[in-house]
């Protein structure tokens, strides 16, 4: 059924989806390159990669899959899927900052300056890296949760959520650029 495929992709993404917008509202402070610049001369990430972002976002990534696996007793006829363990909410909350982080590198390695949109890499690199880091952290988890056809939700979904959850983010004046 394509709800129930639809359904578990949110849910089982939620602990991904939540953290960099977290970072957003809670950024600032000392950048995690602490300034520095490689030999090309550029950044290494840049100041939009701070510390307090990735902890913020990753603890609230975690804090999610903690909370949905509370309410996980009360969805079981509209979710399919199983409670995450630990280390899957771990991975899919650090693994979606990381794949953020590791963007920024490209961006600057690139020559893109701080906010640039970088079409593409913007709306998927923290899935791909969250995906990743959870199939090693969680691979049973993970081979159970995300079947075939949730992978081609996820990978439809999350470009149409990101790309409308920045430009509300951009037009509440939360953000500095809509992506
Ligand atoms: N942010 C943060 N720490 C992170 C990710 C994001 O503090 N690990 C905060 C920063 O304040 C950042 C904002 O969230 O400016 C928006 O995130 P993002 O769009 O990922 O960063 P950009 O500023 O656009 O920088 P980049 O070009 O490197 O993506
Ligand atoms: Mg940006």
């Amino acid at each position: 059924m394509v709800v129930e495929t639809v359904a578990v992709a949110i849910w089982a993404m939620l602990p991904a989806y939540i953290p960099n917008n977290v970072a957003v509202l809670a950024g600032g402070g000392r950048p995690i390159d602490g300034g520095r610049t490689l030999d090309d001369g550029k950044r290494i990430l840049g100041d939009g990669k701070t510390w307090r972002g990735t902890a913020f976002g990753t603890a609230a990534g975690v804090a999610v899959a903690l909370l949905l696996n509370q309410l996980h007793p009360f969805l079981s006829g509209v979710v399919v899927a199983d409670p995450f363990p630990i280390a899957a909410a771990v991975s899919l909350a650090f693994g979606a900052m990381l794949g953020d982080i590791l963007a920024s590198f490209v961006k600057r390695r690139t020559g893109r300056q701080r906010g640039a949109a970088f079409p593409g890499v913007d709306q998927l690199d923290f899935v791909v890296v969250s995906l990743t880091v959870t199939l090693i952290a969680a691979t049973g988890w993970f081979l159970d949760t995300f079947t075939l056809p949730v992978i081609v939700a996820v990978l439809v979904l999350t470009p149409l959520l990101h790309v409308t959850t920045n430009a509300a983010a951009y037009a509440l004046g939360l953000k500095d650029e809509p992506w």
